[in-house]
Protein backbone atom coordinates (compact mmCIF):
# COMPACT_ATOMS: atom_id res chain seq x y z
CA UNK A 1 0.00 0.00 0.00
CA UNK A 2 1.83 3.44 -0.93
CA UNK A 3 2.68 5.65 1.61
CA UNK A 4 3.52 9.18 2.23
CA UNK A 5 7.10 10.21 2.51
CA UNK A 6 6.19 11.88 6.42
CA UNK A 7 5.00 8.10 7.23
CA UNK A 8 7.97 6.68 5.63
CA UNK A 9 9.65 8.34 8.23
CA UNK A 10 7.63 7.43 10.86
CA UNK A 11 8.27 4.06 9.83
CA UNK A 12 11.49 3.67 9.24
CA UNK A 13 13.93 6.75 10.21
CA UNK A 14 15.70 9.25 11.37
CA UNK A 15 15.03 5.71 13.75
CA UNK A 16 16.67 6.04 16.99
CA UNK A 17 19.22 8.97 17.61
CA UNK A 18 22.57 7.87 17.60
CA UNK A 19 25.13 8.93 20.75
CA UNK A 20 26.93 12.03 20.06
CA UNK A 21 30.42 10.04 19.05
CA UNK A 22 28.65 7.73 16.97
CA UNK A 23 27.30 10.59 14.68
CA UNK A 24 30.72 12.49 14.81
CA UNK A 25 32.41 9.40 13.68
CA UNK A 26 29.49 8.55 10.91
CA UNK A 27 29.79 11.90 9.64
CA UNK A 28 33.73 12.24 9.36
CA UNK A 29 33.20 9.19 7.19
CA UNK A 30 30.52 9.95 5.41
CA UNK A 31 32.03 13.51 3.98
CA UNK A 32 35.47 11.75 3.34
CA UNK A 33 33.65 9.32 1.35
CA UNK A 34 31.70 12.02 -0.95
CA UNK A 35 34.94 13.87 -1.30
CA UNK A 36 36.43 10.85 -2.42
CA UNK A 37 33.82 9.70 -4.63
CA UNK A 38 33.50 13.06 -5.95
CA UNK A 39 37.36 13.48 -6.74
CA UNK A 40 36.86 10.53 -8.72
CA UNK A 41 33.96 11.17 -10.75
CA UNK A 42 35.22 14.39 -11.49
CA UNK A 43 38.54 12.77 -12.43
CA UNK A 44 36.61 10.22 -15.05
CA UNK A 45 34.68 12.82 -16.68
CA UNK A 46 38.35 15.02 -16.89
CA UNK A 47 40.27 11.83 -18.29
CA UNK A 48 38.05 9.99 -20.38
CA UNK A 49 35.30 13.10 -21.76
CA UNK A 50 38.91 15.53 -22.17
CA UNK A 51 40.51 12.48 -24.32
CA UNK A 52 36.80 12.75 -26.73
CA UNK A 53 37.34 16.29 -26.73
CA UNK A 54 40.93 16.01 -28.06
CA UNK A 55 40.18 13.31 -30.28
CA UNK A 56 42.80 11.16 -28.64
CA UNK A 57 40.58 8.14 -27.52
CA UNK A 58 43.68 5.95 -27.65
CA UNK A 59 44.81 7.39 -24.32
CA UNK A 60 41.99 5.41 -22.57
CA UNK A 61 44.14 2.65 -22.43
CA UNK A 62 46.54 4.26 -19.89
CA UNK A 63 44.51 2.99 -16.93
CA UNK A 64 43.18 -0.24 -18.38
CA UNK A 65 44.55 -1.71 -22.18
CA UNK A 66 42.01 -1.96 -24.86
CA UNK A 67 39.28 0.34 -23.98
CA UNK A 68 39.62 1.77 -27.31
CA UNK A 69 40.37 -0.04 -29.99
CA UNK A 70 40.03 1.32 -33.72
CA UNK A 71 38.25 -2.06 -34.94
CA UNK A 72 35.33 -2.27 -32.02
CA UNK A 73 33.64 0.95 -32.82
CA UNK A 74 31.02 -0.53 -30.54
CA UNK A 75 32.76 -1.97 -27.88
CA UNK A 76 33.61 1.95 -27.54
CA UNK A 77 30.66 3.74 -27.92
CA UNK A 78 29.15 1.23 -25.07
CA UNK A 79 32.29 1.78 -22.64
CA UNK A 80 32.17 5.74 -23.86
CA UNK A 81 28.36 6.10 -22.45
CA UNK A 82 29.10 4.01 -19.32
CA UNK A 83 32.48 6.40 -18.27
CA UNK A 84 30.25 9.64 -18.97
CA UNK A 85 27.12 8.28 -16.79
CA UNK A 86 29.70 6.48 -13.79
CA UNK A 87 31.48 9.54 -13.95
CA UNK A 88 27.80 11.54 -12.98
CA UNK A 89 26.72 9.11 -10.86
CA UNK A 90 29.65 9.54 -8.91
CA UNK A 91 29.57 13.33 -8.83
CA UNK A 92 25.71 13.57 -7.92
CA UNK A 93 27.01 11.40 -5.27
CA UNK A 94 25.33 11.33 -1.82
CA UNK A 95 23.01 14.11 -2.77
CA UNK A 96 19.96 12.26 -3.22
CA UNK A 97 20.52 10.74 0.43
CA UNK A 98 20.42 14.00 2.34
CA UNK A 99 17.06 13.98 4.40
CA UNK A 100 16.85 17.86 4.48
CA UNK A 101 16.81 17.72 1.05
CA UNK A 102 14.40 15.36 0.02
CA UNK A 103 12.27 17.07 2.82
CA UNK A 104 12.30 20.75 1.65
CA UNK A 105 12.94 20.28 -1.84
CA UNK A 106 10.99 17.00 -3.16
CA UNK A 107 11.11 18.23 -6.54
CA UNK A 108 14.62 18.63 -6.63
CA UNK A 109 15.10 15.44 -5.22
CA UNK A 110 12.58 14.13 -8.01
CA UNK A 111 14.58 15.93 -10.83
CA UNK A 112 17.89 14.53 -9.32
CA UNK A 113 16.37 11.13 -9.29
CA UNK A 114 15.21 11.07 -12.63
CA UNK A 115 18.83 12.27 -13.76
CA UNK A 116 20.53 9.40 -11.29
CA UNK A 117 18.88 6.21 -12.14
CA UNK A 118 19.24 7.22 -15.70
CA UNK A 119 22.93 7.73 -15.26
CA UNK A 120 22.78 4.19 -13.46
CA UNK A 121 20.97 2.11 -16.45
CA UNK A 122 23.19 3.76 -18.95
CA UNK A 123 26.65 3.13 -16.79
CA UNK A 124 25.28 -0.50 -16.15
CA UNK A 125 23.83 -1.14 -19.78
CA UNK A 126 27.15 0.42 -21.20
CA UNK A 127 29.47 -1.71 -19.28
CA UNK A 128 27.24 -4.68 -20.30
CA UNK A 129 27.62 -3.87 -23.59
CA UNK A 130 31.03 -3.63 -23.29
CA UNK A 131 30.82 -6.85 -22.09
CA UNK A 132 29.14 -8.81 -24.46
CA UNK A 133 30.88 -7.02 -27.20
CA UNK A 134 34.74 -8.13 -26.24
CA UNK A 135 34.30 -9.18 -22.82
CA UNK A 136 36.66 -7.80 -20.30
CA UNK A 137 40.55 -7.61 -19.90
CA UNK A 138 40.61 -10.35 -17.06
CA UNK A 139 38.23 -12.94 -18.69
CA UNK A 140 35.24 -15.04 -18.23
CA UNK A 141 35.42 -14.39 -14.13
CA UNK A 142 35.87 -10.82 -14.31
CA UNK A 143 33.19 -10.88 -17.40
CA UNK A 144 30.96 -12.63 -14.80
CA UNK A 145 31.50 -10.56 -12.13
CA UNK A 146 31.21 -7.73 -13.94
CA UNK A 147 28.10 -8.78 -15.43
CA UNK A 148 26.37 -9.71 -12.52
CA UNK A 149 27.29 -5.79 -11.34
CA UNK A 150 25.75 -4.07 -14.52
CA UNK A 151 22.24 -6.65 -13.99
CA UNK A 152 21.96 -5.81 -10.23
CA UNK A 153 22.89 -1.91 -11.14
CA UNK A 154 20.05 -1.97 -14.27
CA UNK A 155 17.41 -3.85 -11.76
CA UNK A 156 18.24 -1.35 -8.56
CA UNK A 157 18.13 1.81 -11.18
CA UNK A 158 14.49 0.26 -12.11
CA UNK A 159 13.13 -0.77 -9.07
CA UNK A 160 14.02 2.68 -7.03
CA UNK A 161 12.28 4.46 -9.97
CA UNK A 162 8.94 2.11 -10.17
CA UNK A 163 8.92 2.31 -6.37
CA UNK A 164 8.92 6.58 -6.58
CA UNK A 165 6.35 6.43 -8.99
CA UNK A 166 4.10 3.84 -7.31
CA UNK A 167 4.56 6.38 -3.62
CA UNK A 168 5.71 3.33 -2.31
CA UNK A 169 8.09 5.15 -0.09
CA UNK A 170 9.20 2.32 2.04
CA UNK A 171 10.80 0.04 -0.98
CA UNK A 172 11.99 3.16 -2.58
CA UNK A 173 14.14 4.12 0.11
CA UNK A 174 15.44 0.53 -0.03
CA UNK A 175 16.12 0.04 -3.26
CA UNK A 176 17.52 3.24 -3.61
CA UNK A 177 20.34 2.35 -0.82
CA UNK A 178 21.25 -0.92 -2.74
CA UNK A 179 21.87 1.18 -6.14
CA UNK A 180 23.96 3.79 -3.93
CA UNK A 181 25.86 0.81 -2.43
CA UNK A 182 26.06 -0.21 -6.17
CA UNK A 183 27.25 2.74 -7.44
CA UNK A 184 29.76 3.12 -4.75
CA UNK A 185 31.45 -0.09 -5.28
CA UNK A 186 32.73 1.00 -8.52
CA UNK A 187 34.92 3.58 -6.46
CA UNK A 188 35.77 0.90 -3.59
CA UNK A 189 37.12 -1.27 -6.47
CA UNK A 190 39.77 1.63 -6.95
CA UNK A 191 40.33 2.11 -3.50
CA UNK A 192 41.15 -1.66 -2.15
CA UNK A 193 43.42 -2.16 -5.32
CA UNK A 194 45.19 0.52 -3.90
CA UNK A 195 45.72 -0.32 -0.44
CA UNK A 196 46.69 -3.86 -1.46
CA UNK A 197 49.49 -2.53 -4.09
CA UNK A 198 50.33 -0.33 -1.26
CA UNK A 199 50.44 -2.40 1.59
CA UNK A 200 51.03 -5.76 0.15
CA UNK A 201 53.11 -4.97 -3.62
CA UNK A 202 50.13 -6.94 -5.58
CA UNK A 203 50.05 -10.43 -4.66
CA UNK A 204 47.79 -12.23 -6.80
CA UNK A 205 47.58 -9.58 -8.99
CA UNK A 206 48.69 -9.81 -12.23
CA UNK A 207 48.73 -7.45 -15.21
CA UNK A 208 46.13 -8.57 -17.04
CA UNK A 209 43.83 -8.97 -13.76
CA UNK A 210 43.90 -13.05 -13.97
CA UNK A 211 45.01 -13.40 -10.62
CA UNK A 212 43.50 -14.87 -7.79
CA UNK A 213 43.32 -11.26 -5.75
CA UNK A 214 41.67 -9.97 -9.19
CA UNK A 215 39.28 -12.69 -9.65
CA UNK A 216 38.09 -12.38 -5.78
CA UNK A 217 37.62 -8.66 -6.72
CA UNK A 218 35.44 -9.01 -9.36
CA UNK A 219 32.82 -9.75 -6.82
CA UNK A 220 34.15 -8.29 -3.53
CA UNK A 221 33.46 -4.91 -4.43
CA UNK A 222 29.72 -4.59 -4.21
CA UNK A 223 28.16 -7.94 -3.16
CA UNK A 224 29.71 -7.35 0.52
CA UNK A 225 28.18 -3.62 -0.03
CA UNK A 226 24.39 -4.96 -0.92
CA UNK A 227 24.77 -6.69 2.29
CA UNK A 228 25.86 -4.38 4.62
CA UNK A 229 22.79 -2.10 3.12
CA UNK A 230 20.78 -5.65 4.18
CA UNK A 231 22.07 -5.42 7.29
CA UNK A 232 21.53 -1.85 8.11
CA UNK A 233 17.69 -1.87 6.81
CA UNK A 234 17.22 -4.93 9.36
CA UNK A 235 19.15 -3.29 12.33
CA UNK A 236 18.86 0.25 12.37
CA UNK A 237 16.43 0.61 15.03
CA UNK A 238 17.96 -1.41 17.78
CA UNK A 239 20.01 0.13 20.31
CA UNK A 240 23.60 -0.18 21.08
CA UNK A 241 25.27 -0.84 24.05
CA UNK A 242 28.34 1.01 25.48
CA UNK A 243 30.87 -1.28 24.20
CA UNK A 244 28.89 -1.37 20.37
CA UNK A 245 28.52 1.98 20.34
CA UNK A 246 32.65 2.58 20.58
CA UNK A 247 33.25 -0.75 18.87
CA UNK A 248 31.54 1.42 16.00
CA UNK A 249 33.68 4.45 16.74
CA UNK A 250 36.60 2.66 16.04
CA UNK A 251 35.37 0.86 13.33
CA UNK A 252 34.04 3.95 11.49
CA UNK A 253 37.05 5.63 12.63
CA UNK A 254 39.80 3.28 10.99
CA UNK A 255 38.04 3.45 7.76
CA UNK A 256 37.82 6.63 7.60
CA UNK A 257 41.19 7.08 8.07
CA UNK A 258 42.03 3.94 5.88
CA UNK A 259 39.91 6.06 3.15
CA UNK A 260 41.92 9.95 3.83
CA UNK A 261 45.04 7.98 2.76
CA UNK A 262 43.15 6.12 -0.12
CA UNK A 263 41.95 9.22 -1.48
CA UNK A 264 45.56 11.19 -1.08
CA UNK A 265 47.63 8.09 -2.43
CA UNK A 266 45.01 8.63 -5.55
CA UNK A 267 44.71 12.28 -5.86
CA UNK A 268 48.51 12.37 -5.72
CA UNK A 269 49.35 10.06 -8.17
CA UNK A 270 46.47 10.29 -10.96
CA UNK A 271 43.26 12.01 -10.21
CA UNK A 272 45.03 15.14 -9.49
CA UNK A 273 47.21 15.45 -12.30
CA UNK A 274 44.44 14.58 -14.44
CA UNK A 275 42.05 16.88 -13.37
CA UNK A 276 44.82 19.75 -13.45
CA UNK A 277 46.15 18.79 -16.86
CA UNK A 278 42.26 19.20 -18.41
CA UNK A 279 41.85 22.43 -16.07
CA UNK A 280 45.06 23.79 -17.92
CA UNK A 281 44.21 22.43 -21.35
C1 LIG B 1 29.15 4.41 -10.83
C2 LIG B 1 29.35 3.45 -11.69
C3 LIG B 1 30.60 3.18 -12.48
C4 LIG B 1 31.74 3.94 -12.64
C5 LIG B 1 32.04 5.29 -12.05
C6 LIG B 1 32.65 3.18 -13.48
C7 LIG B 1 33.89 3.61 -13.89
C8 LIG B 1 34.76 2.91 -14.70
C9 LIG B 1 36.06 3.37 -15.14
C10 LIG B 1 36.69 4.71 -14.77
C11 LIG B 1 36.60 2.40 -15.92
C12 LIG B 1 37.97 2.45 -16.66
C13 LIG B 1 39.06 1.88 -15.83
C14 LIG B 1 39.62 2.87 -14.84
O1 LIG B 1 39.96 4.00 -15.20
O2 LIG B 1 39.67 2.49 -13.66
C15 LIG B 1 35.65 1.33 -16.00
C16 LIG B 1 35.82 0.18 -16.70
C17 LIG B 1 34.87 -0.82 -16.82
N1 LIG B 1 33.65 -0.87 -16.20
FE1 LIG B 1 32.84 0.56 -15.01
N2 LIG B 1 32.05 1.99 -13.79
C18 LIG B 1 30.80 1.96 -13.22
C19 LIG B 1 29.87 0.96 -13.28
C20 LIG B 1 30.03 -0.20 -14.01
C21 LIG B 1 29.03 -1.24 -14.14
C22 LIG B 1 27.66 -1.24 -13.45
C23 LIG B 1 29.57 -2.19 -14.93
C24 LIG B 1 28.90 -3.49 -15.28
C25 LIG B 1 28.64 -3.93 -16.40
C26 LIG B 1 30.89 -1.76 -15.34
C27 LIG B 1 31.73 -2.43 -16.19
C28 LIG B 1 33.00 -2.01 -16.59
C29 LIG B 1 33.83 -2.73 -17.51
C30 LIG B 1 33.49 -4.05 -18.18
C31 LIG B 1 35.02 -1.99 -17.66
C32 LIG B 1 36.22 -2.33 -18.56
C33 LIG B 1 37.03 -3.44 -17.96
C34 LIG B 1 38.03 -3.97 -18.97
O3 LIG B 1 38.79 -3.21 -19.54
O4 LIG B 1 38.00 -5.15 -19.22
N3 LIG B 1 31.13 -0.56 -14.75
N4 LIG B 1 34.55 1.66 -15.26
Amino acid sequence: MPVTQREVLARTGPGLPAAPSVRRASVALVVTVWTSMTLFGVYILAFYAGAVADRDLPSWNAVLPRLYERDTPTASVAIGLHFAAGGLILVLGCVQLVTPLRQRHPSVHRSLGRVYVTASLLAGLGGLGFIAAKGTVGGPVMDVGFGLYGLLMVAAAIQTYRYARARELVRHRAWALRLFALAFGSWLYRMDYGFWLLLTGGIGHTDDFHGPFDQFMSFFFYLPNLLVVEAYLNGRHRPGSRPARWGAVAALSVATAFLLLGTYFFTVELWGPAILDRLSA
